[in-house]
């Protein structure tokens, strides 16, 4: 992560929070099909609630997370999880396929993040995933830049939200063949109000501010979201868009 504000991960917080993230993932598993018996590397296990459910199905599964805290959740299911920065992956020719869950917009050289991949699959080995792309979460970064703009304060974005043809060219740039690369609107209901997704995931531009100063800037975030992100029925949804993709490392590369 290239902000120089960096995001903590704490999973207690991740669980009250952000639970519906792995609970969304289930069709990026659908589009995997893992087989029992596969190599997988989960990229950005976070807490390794899917990395569980593919070694339930009976993959062997390595995670892989920038956050000791998410690692050693991981570990504590029994997993067998390290921390590493996906955008400096180590492993090469190893396993069948590469999964991500909503981790991929973490990482701000996806050139890095791609290259590395591809060294980690074997010939004919697959890379499955989701993350944010172009459009995620444009409210709350308007409304967070507004805030943080009245106080004299900017911050780069930490994420990387691409529109599919970009990333189609990264992909096709190492050697990728692309089956499947669609962006998918998907507003998302939030569990509680959209002050818990900020003190969970806006950590990088909050802690551009004194400690003193952020729960009034969140309160005042919350205030401008509220017409745009809540509802009639008294719930809140995050304006997520996702890019949804399934690639191949061809069976001839080396
Ligand atoms: C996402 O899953 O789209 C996301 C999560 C946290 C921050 C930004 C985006």
């Amino acid at each position: 992560m290239s902000s120089p504000h960096p995001q903590h991960w704490d999973p207690a917080q991740y669980a009250e929070h952000a639970r519906f993230v792995s609970d969304l993932g289930m069709p990026v598993v659908e589009l995997l099909s893992p087989r029992p018996g596969e190599d997988i590397l989960d990229l950005g296990c976070g807490d390794g609630a899917l990395t569980l459910k593919l070694s339930q199905l009976g993959c062997r599964v390595v995670g892989v997370d920038a956050s000791p805290e998410m690692v050693a959740a991981s570990n504590a299911l029994g997993l067998t999880a390290q921390v590493m920065d996906g955008q400096t992956l180590t492993f090469i020719n190893e396993f069948d396929a590469v999964f991500s869950n909503a981790a991929l917009h973490w990482m701000t050289r996806p050139k890095d993040v791609i290259a590395g991949v591809w060294r980690a699959l074997k010939p004919g080995g697959r890379f499955v995933g989701e993350f944010g792309g172009y459009g995620n979460v444009d409210a709350i970064i308007t409304a967070i830049e507004a805030s943080l703009f009245s106080r004299r304060v900017t911050v780069a974005s930490p994420w990387f939200f691409p529109r599919p043809e970009e990333y189609r060219a990264l992909l096709e740039a190492v050697g990728f063949s692309v089956e499947h690369l669609t962006l998918l609107p998907r507003p998302t209901p939030l569990p509680g109000d959209i002050g818990g997704w900020l003190q969970t995931f806006a950590q990088p531009y909050t802690s551009a501010l004194p400690a003193i100063e952020r729960p009034r800037c969140i309160s005042q975030i919350v205030t401008a979201l509220r017409p745009v992100l809540y509802d009639a029925t008294g719930n809140w949804h995050a304006d997520y868009v996702r890019l949804r993709f399934s690639v191949t490392k061809p069976q001839t590369a080396l």
